[in-house]
């Protein structure tokens, strides 16, 4: 398997953009790809200011701030936008990003499998779906892998690792390798629905939905109670604003139907919220309204 020196990435929303940032940031060549050009714009932007943010903070070694300049601009170099699939022909490795939705990333690996070298990885940030049916819609099911990033890649240190039923154990040590370069822990799940991290935070998170919906307390309250009760960095609702509610009914659904245990049903006051089109900080609205206080939004912001 080649060394990896240039990456993909599809979706360019928080988390493809995250991703995309670590690239850069460790000076990998990275083509970021969004069918939606106004993504592409909001997610340059966006990188741009963090990585400046990891320079002023002194976060970068020496190393990096001598690659990328002192305003961090040289690392932009770096990262090259498109819509275009085909610009991903020569890159090592994919690393999806897109909706959480089973059907339109089976479509994109579909595509990726005829565009991409014989020789890539292709990878999925996906929070719950099964890798192994993924990799079903493609040639080469040895080299599909999960590499789960957590919310904001750029800090979280976890990457979850995901085999497919035939993912193989140079897949395995090549994309580990990667993950490591970007400085995270990698930790490995087999692929059962929800993996590790979501397996246990989604219902918790669906619960306080559920606490909410039955009038057991205030959101303020779950919040609070969970923060200062269990030590926990955010209350599961900022937590589900943060994450995005669309993405958490998503994953709920993955739970609901691939355990089969109707302990794992979609809480409906989330259901409602999400075709409310409250779907937490990235519109502005969600259990919280961001809309009316950008000062508290900006104290949200951070795990
Ligand atoms: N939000 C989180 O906290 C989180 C954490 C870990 C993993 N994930 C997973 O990461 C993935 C992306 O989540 P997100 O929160 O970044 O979503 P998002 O809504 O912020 O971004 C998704 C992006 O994908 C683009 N897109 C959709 N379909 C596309 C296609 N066919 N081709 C190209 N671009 C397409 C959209 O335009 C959008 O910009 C999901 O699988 C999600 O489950 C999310």
């Amino acid at each position: 398997m080649d060394e990896i020196k240039a990456i993909g990435v599809v979706g360019g929303g928080q988390m493809g953009s995250g991703i995309a940032q670590l690239g850069a940031m460790n000076g990998l060549d990275v083509w970021l790809l969004d069918s939606d050009p106004d993504a592409l714009a909001r997610a340059t932007k966006s990188i741009s200011s963090s990585i400046q943010k990891f320079v002023s903070k002194g976060q970068l070694s020496q190393a990096r701030i001598f690659l990328f300049g002192k305003a961090g601009t040289d690392a932009m170099r770096l990262l090259r936008c498109t819509s275009n699939l085909e610009e991903l022909r020569s890159v090592d490795i994919v690393i999806e990003a897109i909706v959480e939705s089973e059907d339109v990333k089976k479509r994109l690996f579909l595509e990726l499998d005829k565009i991409t070298k014989p020789s890539a990885i292709l990878a999925s940030n996906t929070s719950s779906i099964s890798i192994t049916r993924l990799a079903s819609a493609t040639s080469r099911p040895r080299q599909v892998i999960g590499m789960h990033f957590m919310n904001p890649p750029p800090i979280m240190k976890l990457v979850e690792m995901v085999r497919g039923a035939d993912t193989s154990d140079e897949t395995f040590s090549a994309t580990k390798a990667l993950a490591e370069r970007f400085g995270k822990t990698v930790v490995c799940s087999q692929d059962y629905a929800g993996f590790i991290v979501n397996r246990i935070l989604m219902p918790m998170i669906n619960e306080a939905f559920f606490t909410l919906y039955t009038g057991v307390a205030t959101r303020e309250d779950i919040d609070a109670g969970m923060k200062l009760g269990t030590n926990h960095p955010m209350g599961p609702l900022e937590l589900a604003d943060f994450i995005g509610l669309d993405v958490c009914l998503s994953i709920m659904k993955v739970l609901h139907a691939g355990l089969g245990d109707s302990k794992y049903a979609p809480c409906p006051l989330l259901v409602q919220y999400v075709d409310a089109g409250r779907l937490g900080r990235k519109r502005g609205i969600g259990v919280y309204d961001y809309r009316k206080a950008p000062e508290a939004v900006k104290s949200k912001s951070r795990l």
